[in-house]
């Protein structure tokens, strides 16, 4: 258990994950320390200033993964961090610089602050990107494996350039983490669905709704999909980090479709988008492929959530932010595909 008014840092804080799990933390009467990049630009951070008790137990910080030592000040007197902040530009022009070297290099310079900080416990938000991509899927996925690197820059699949950085800093966190004997952990999340509280399209929901969006460059990563509730994985980082002698890597996964499970289950419950039921690249009868959770669950942790606990909770925020039109005539005509959103 945990004192109450702990101070952890939490960085990427004003993102998808970062800002659930700032509540969450907050809710938990945590002191939280939030890194973003502009903390006056209002657009990033007003959804976490307008939380239960930040008033009282919430700072914003200015901290950049390019900049060597930004985060040093931050870090400086908490108890743990948690690492969230990665960048996430598919798009990118310049995928080492913009993607690839900020990432490795701005999860070394957290580790070296956790040091100087003598942080007790680092929680790396890691990524399946660092799992599963290769040429073959096999049925089961766990902590043991890891994504074939130069699979991902042969073949250039859509979000290559992430999957390279999560997994290179990944593995580089784990030899800094050995030499230096930190306490430090990483949790991996399948793609994360659900209820959200930042203001614009969640970079994850671009993937999670391609069926409704018919945003079909991302077919190909839900094409035999994992998936884990907003929810679920913050409360898996607070559990985690909470729990003494976790170590190692922790699959975060509740659930798993095909594209063709999935475009069933969102056409069901939402006749209205006219979800796709054939998808002419993909074979009808593939396999669904899982990630396991056992070593989580074995710590005592439980999903509370189910899949279409995450989609219904995914699509009613984002039509009650207006960043979802409510037919597929209303998508088609304001060409909604999330990307502009
Ligand atoms: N969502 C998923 O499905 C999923 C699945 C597996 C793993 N994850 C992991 O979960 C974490 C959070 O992802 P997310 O879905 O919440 O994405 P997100 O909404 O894009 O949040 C990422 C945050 O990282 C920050 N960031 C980007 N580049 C940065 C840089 N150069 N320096 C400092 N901060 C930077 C951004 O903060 P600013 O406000 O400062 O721009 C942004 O808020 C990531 O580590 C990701 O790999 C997510």
């Amino acid at each position: 258990m945990v004192a109450e008014g702990e101070i952890v840092c939490v960085t990427g804080a004003s993102g998808f994950v970062g800002s659930w799990l700032v509540m969450r933390l907050l809710e938990h009467g945590y002191v939280v320390r939030a890194t973003v990049r502009d903390p006056t630009n209002m657009k990033k951070v007003k959804h976490l200033l307008d939380l239960p008790k930040s008033k009282t137990n919430l700072s914003l910080w200015k901290a950049d993964l390019s900049e060597e030592g930004s985060f040093d000040e931050a870090i400086q007197g908490c108890a743990g961090v948690f690492h969230v902040a990665t960048p996430m530009d598919f798009e990118s022009k310049d995928p080492e610089n913009e993607v690839i070297k900020p990432t490795i290099n701005g999860m070394l310079d957290i580790m070296k602050a956790c040091l100087k900080a003598n942080v007790r416990k680092l929680v790396f938000t890691s990524s399946a990107g660092t799992v599963n991509v290769e040429e073959k899927q096999k049925p089961v996925y766990d902590e043991t494996c890891w994504s074939d690197v130069d699979f991902c820059r042969r073949v250039k699949m859509t979000g290559w350039m992430y999957f390279v950085s999560k997994t290179l800093a990944e593995q580089a966190a784990w030899k800094f983490a050995e030499e230096d004997n930190m306490d430090f952990i990483s949790i991996i999340p399948t793609l994360v669905v659900g209820p959200f509280i930042m203001p614009s399209f969640p970079p994850s929901l671009i993937t999670a709704l391609s069926p409704i969006t018919r945003t079909e460059g991302h077919y190909t990563i839900i094409k035999q999909c994992q998936y884990v509730h907003l929810d679920d994985l913050c409360m898996s980082h607070i559990y985690l980090y909470e729990k003494a002698g976790s170590k190692g890597r922790y699959v975060c996964s509740s659930d798993n479709a095909t594209i063709y499970d999935l475009g069933k289950m969102l056409r069901n419950k939402y006749p209205e988008y006219n979800v796709p039921t054939k998808f002419r690249d993909f074979d009808e009868n593939m396999e669904a492929v899982s990630f396991s959770s056992k070593k989580l669950a074995d710590e005592g942790f439980e999903f509370k959530y189910s899949l279409e606990d995450m989609f219904v909770g995914a699509v009613e925020t984002c039509r009650e932010k207006g960043l979802l039109p409510k037919t597929f005539e209303e998508i088609e005509k304001n060409h909604v595909n999330g990307n502009g959103h």
